[in-house]
């Protein structure tokens, strides 16, 4: 056991299954918190997850979690975690009860404590009426609160929790992540959540790690993240596209969307810079602000950057991914 800052950590992770690399050498520092794990399908997430528990092993490189060796602390670090898997993990036969107190026994728990811990947590996550359900009866979005709760009997200090609101419909999907978040602020514990739904990661994390294709693409505080990407909005009337040129030629990068330009703040002096092009084109402004980036923005601006060409974040969260590579990525950002 090594002590670290961070909850996690990984120095030039590395899986391959045969020659496919699903994990290209990633430095990874997850800080005390709620960090989302983003990326498209296929992205690496899940496997990335699996190699921190130490459920798949590394083809090089390494890393901790907690301060355990994900290569020979396995078992340390899932006594200590709580994982809730993206696949199917519950058997159907089972009561919620019996279920979710069996997977505190499993984890070392007195069989006493292990039931009343049960209770609680099956209540926590909404399945009190529930609890003498056999889980084969259960909807998607009991089954996930079901997972969820047998995840977190023995109240770890990390959760990780892969795609946890997979399947479900608004009203389960938001009570999901209400919970999740509730589980992070109440006694300070920390949560990797993956998600390939940017909604989800932004409502619940102030951190993010991103992959695309097997690279760790961006990690950092999603606030100082999305200050790579500061755009002013523009709201023009009458001459939209003469402005445009206007201000393409004085040096700014522009966005056109019909009377909507997009322009990259340099520094303090760009809104001058866009009123004197104004000026000089006769083009009405009426309306100029700092435009707040979505993590969609973000992670489109991010793979531009790299070199990836990308139409919309939708091409990348499709279940086959058409982004184009255009040419090779540059350096990894922050
Ligand atoms: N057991 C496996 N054998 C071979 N390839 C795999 C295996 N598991 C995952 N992959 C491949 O590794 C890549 C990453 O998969 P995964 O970690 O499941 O991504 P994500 O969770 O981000 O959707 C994908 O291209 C997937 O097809
Ligand atoms: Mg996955």
């Amino acid at each position: 056991m090594v002590l670290t800052e961070h909850v996690i950590q990984t120095h030039g992770l590395t899986k391959a299954y045969g020659p496919h690399i699903a994990l290209d050498s990633m430095d990874l520092k997850v800080q005390k918190g709620a960090t989302g794990l983003l990326g498209p399908n296929g992205a690496g997430k899940s496997t990335l997850i699996k190699t921190l528990l130490g459920l798949i092993v590394a083809s090089e490189g390494e890393g901790s979690v907690l301060g355990y060796d994900i290569r020979s602390e396995g078992v340390d670090i899932r006594k200590r975690i709580g994982y809730m898997p993206e696949y199917d993990c519950l058997n159907p036969d089972l009561t919620a009860i019996h279920q979710v107190t069996y997977s505190g026994e499993l984890l070392g728990m007195n069989p006493k404590v292990a039931t009343q811990r049960a209770h609680e947590v099956l209540e926590y996550v909404g399945l009190r009426d529930q609890r003498y359900r056999e889980v084969g009866t259960f909807s998607t979005g009991m089954a996930q609160a079901a997972k969820l709760a047998t995840s977190i009997i023995h109240d770890p200090e990390l959760l990780i929790a892969d795609e946890p609101t997979n399947g479900l419909d608004s009203q389960s999907r938001k009570f999901m992540l209400n919970t999740v978040k509730q589980i992070v602020e109440e006694g300070g514990r920390s949560l990797l959540m993956a998600s390939h739904l940017m909604d989800d990661v932004e409502n619940v994390c102030d951190r993010i790690v991103m992959l695309h294709k097997g690279k760790l693409i961006a990690q950092g505080r999603i606030e100082d993240l999305k200050a790579i990407d500061r755009e002013v909005e523009v709201h023009a009337w009458g001459g939209a596209s003469k402005l445009e040129e206007h201000l393409t030629d004085s040096g700014l990068t522009v966005r056109r969307t019909g009377r909507v330009l997009r322009v990259i703040r340099q520094d303090e002096t760009t809104y001058d810079q866009i009123i004197e092009s104004a000026d000089a084109t006769s083009c009405q402004i009426r309306r100029m602000h700092d435009h707040e980036p979505s993590l969609e923005d973000l992670f489109l601006v991010i793979m531009e950057r790299l070199g990836y060409e990308v139409k919309s974040s939708k091409d990348l969260l499709s279940p086959s991914p058409s982004a184009r590579k255009v040419d090779s990525p540059g350096e990894l950002l922050p």
